[in-house]
């Protein structure tokens, strides 16, 4: 392997329109102590040695708008890539997959909307895939209760159908780590199954490798890389940011 190969390259799904979080700008474009979380999570990033190039896959038309604002926040001499997105997660992820060079060993995908992931855990991940796992997935342990139920659109009462040992749970985070051409067969087949009227797209790639079949691992993820989805998780993530700078402070 030369030298870009034993890098990971990273692909940052950043299209989408943060429906959750409320109007405003496009959720990766949000800012979080002044900064994009976009810019945040691409930080976390090639902050990692692990990491040589970041491919980040923008809202189609605002291609040209997160190079500019990537560019003008100078990321560490890294090598970073803008593409356009698609209409879903899968899809995105997908085109970012396809601007990384075929000879890339590993590839980390991390969502945009993770702007607080600590370099220990890219590096774990990163690791975890070196050292031999096709597909690796930082989690957690889950603080609630989880039930199953038959949902029931309108609001009423949901009858339940079971509930599932918490032990055995794990709340997922990213960026999860994979064989770059693992994560690209599995990609291809999602699409041709598609194409057939298929299965729906995914909401993580580990779920596409699980579902051809691969085997999926995790390793510890962190409390800090939560997702920022709703209006309540920006105000999270701002006390985190000023706890950190408040103890890089001292
Ligand atoms: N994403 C993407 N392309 C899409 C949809 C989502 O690249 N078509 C990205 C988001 O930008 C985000 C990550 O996937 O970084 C995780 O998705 P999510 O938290 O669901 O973000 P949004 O889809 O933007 O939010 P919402 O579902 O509330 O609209
Ligand atoms: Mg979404």
């Amino acid at each position: 392997m030369n030298a870009t190969a034993q890098l990971a390259a990273a692909v940052v799904p950043a299209a989408g329109r943060g429906e959750r979080l409320g109007p405003g700008a496009p959720k990766a474009l949000r800012e979080l102590g002044g900064v994009p979380l976009l810019v945040h999570a691409v930080r976390a990033l090639a902050r990692s040695r692990a990491v040589g190039l970041v491919v980040v896959a923008a809202p189609a038309d605002g291609v040209a708008e997160v190079a500019a604002l990537l560019d003008s926040h100078g990321l560490d001499g890294k090598d970073i890539r803008v593409v356009a997105g698609g209409a879903t997660r899968q899809e995105s992820v997908r085109l970012g997959l396809a601007a990384i060079p075929a000879d890339t060993g590993i590839v980390l995908v991390h969502d945009a909307a993770r702007p607080l992931v600590p370099v220990e855990v890219v590096d774990a991940v990163a690791a975890a895939v070196r050292a031999g796992a096709e597909a690796v997935v930082p989690a957690v342990p889950l603080a609630d209760t989880v039930k199953r139920v038959e949902p029931r659109p309108a609001g009423g009462p949901e009858p339940v159908l079971d509930t599932p040992d918490r032990a055995t749970l794990r709340a997922v985070q990213t960026p999860q780590g994979f064989l770059r051409a693992t994560l690209h067969q599995v990609h291809e087949k999602a699409l041709a199954e598609e194409a057939e009227g298929g299965l729906p797209p995914v909401t993580d790639d580990a779920g596409l490798v699980e579902r051809f079949g691969g085997r999926v691992v995790v390793v510890p993820g962190h409390e800090e890389a939560f997702k920022v989805t709703r209006p309540l998780d920006l105000v999270l993530a701002e006390a985190v940011l000023a706890r950190r700078r408040a103890s890089d402070g001292f």
